[in-house]
């Protein structure tokens, strides 16, 4: 039989898919619809200490492609088919006072469905160092399962906060073992995909005492100019900042990043996000070795709380676990990592002439000889 539910950082999940922190998590009707639907678990909006005011516009546009033309453009019209989710909304516009008798109230209803609590503060000084410490023990008191930290919001202009924070490897690790001094409960870092290596910043989360690594968030991004008017397809009088890509535009994208996780450090856990809307693209992370996953924009696109990308995820799960189970496999955990050592350097990847190429840095190349390199 079939068995869809994991561990994952030491919780029981009834199945590893999560909605992830973002619109479809805002609220507690959302948040109990998503339970009702079929989750395994949710992670919260991101809760911060800080008032947030949104921008007066907008805050998601969806970009998509014709099928018969290269057209890509946000405008609606039939027959185009999702690229991409672009925004630029702020962490919940929710204080923590709102969310605390709520976060409590949703884990009495259902006990069962895991509850993720995303926070984000500042890093500047050590009164910001403390509001994380605020914000993860009013959590955890309230019942949430599992902490994560927002290290990668795109969006935000100060330089001690969000992807610019998630940049500074140093200051990952502090903000991990500061939230973990005070925490009982796992601490997942959610990194940005904005970097040159995220391992780098990976590994500061592990050294600050991370029990997972959740990647990715939004890639940092623009959207398209109108060819018309000349103006961004979206903007407020006329003007945009740079925000945040999702949808199956980042699909390939946060797989490389996960791929480069799950290969520096194959013992550890992390759950994969990044354009999954089906168990076809979910099973890409489970095979590079991430224990659960999350989505976000198929969601939005899907009664907001995605009951029919949920349904399919499991029976997904379900149907692939019947077929392979001539192979011993009963569970997602027999088949995380299966895939992890695939992906190779260039050079290991077999050429029609195993003589003909040496990995483009070898003398008999024409290269120089590496001590002539300086
Ligand atoms: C409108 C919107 C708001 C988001 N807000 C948050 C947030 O508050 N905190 C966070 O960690 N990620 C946030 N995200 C990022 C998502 O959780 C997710 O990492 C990202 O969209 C990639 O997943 P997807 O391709 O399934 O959309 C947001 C994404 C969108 C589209």
């Amino acid at each position: 039989m079939a068995d869809l539910s994991t561990t994952f950082t030491g919780i029981r999940f009834q199945n590893p898919f999560l909605l992830s922190s973002a619109p479809p998590t805002e609220s507690e009707s959302n948040i109990l619809r998503a339970f009702e639907a079929g989750w395994g678990g949710v992670v919260t909006k991101t809760i911060g200490l800080h008032p947030v005011v949104n921008v007066a516009g907008p805050k998601t546009k969806f970009l998509r492609a014709d099928a018969d033309s290269p057209h890509l453009s946000m405008k609606k019209r039939p027959g185009a088919a999702l690229h991409s989710s672009w925004n630029w909304e702020l962490i919940s516009d929710k204080t923590l006072d709102w969310w605390v008798p709520r976060l409590g109230r949703i884990k009495k209803a259902y006990p069962n469905h895991i509850l993720v609590a995303s926070i984000m503060a500042g890093s500047g000084n050590d009164t910001e160092l403390r509001h994380w410490q605020t914000l993860a023990t009013a959590c955890q008191n309230e019942g949430c399962d599992a902490l994560e930290l927002n290290l990668s919001c795109p969006h935000m202009d100060r330089q001690d906060m969000g992807s610019n924070l998630g940049k500074d490897k140093e200051l990952v690790s502090i903000v991990t073992k500061v939230v973990k001094e005070v925490s009982k409960i796992p601490v997942w870092a959610k990194l940005t995909p904005s970097t040159t290596d995220i391992v780098v910043e990976a590994r500061g989360a592990f050294l600050g005492g991370a029990d997972a690594i959740s990647s990715s968030n939004t890639f940092t991004s623009l959207p398209l100019f109108d060819a018309e008017t000349l103006e961004f397809e979206v903007h407020v009088d006329g003007f945009v900042s740079t925000g945040g890509l999702g949808g199956p535009a980042i699909l390939p994208l946060s797989l490389a990043k996960m791929s480069q996780l799950t290969q520096a450090f194959p013992d550890k856990s992390f759950s994969g996000i990044g354009g999954i809307s089906t168990f076809a693209h979910a099973l890409n992370y489970f095979l590079l070795g991430c224990g659960t996953v999350q989505i976000c924009t198929a969601a939005m696109l899907d009664h907001a709380v995605g009951p029919n990308v949920i349904r399919e995820l499991n029976d997904g799960l379900r149907l692939f676990l019947e077929k392979h189970a001539d192979k011993g496999w009963t569970r997602v955990d027999d088949f995380v990592g299966l895939r992890r050592d695939r992906v190779v350097a260039q050079s290991r990847i077999r050429r029609p002439d195993e003589k003909a190429y040496h990995g483009g840095h070898e003398t008999a190349e024409g290269y120089a000889a590496p001590d002539e390199l300086v």
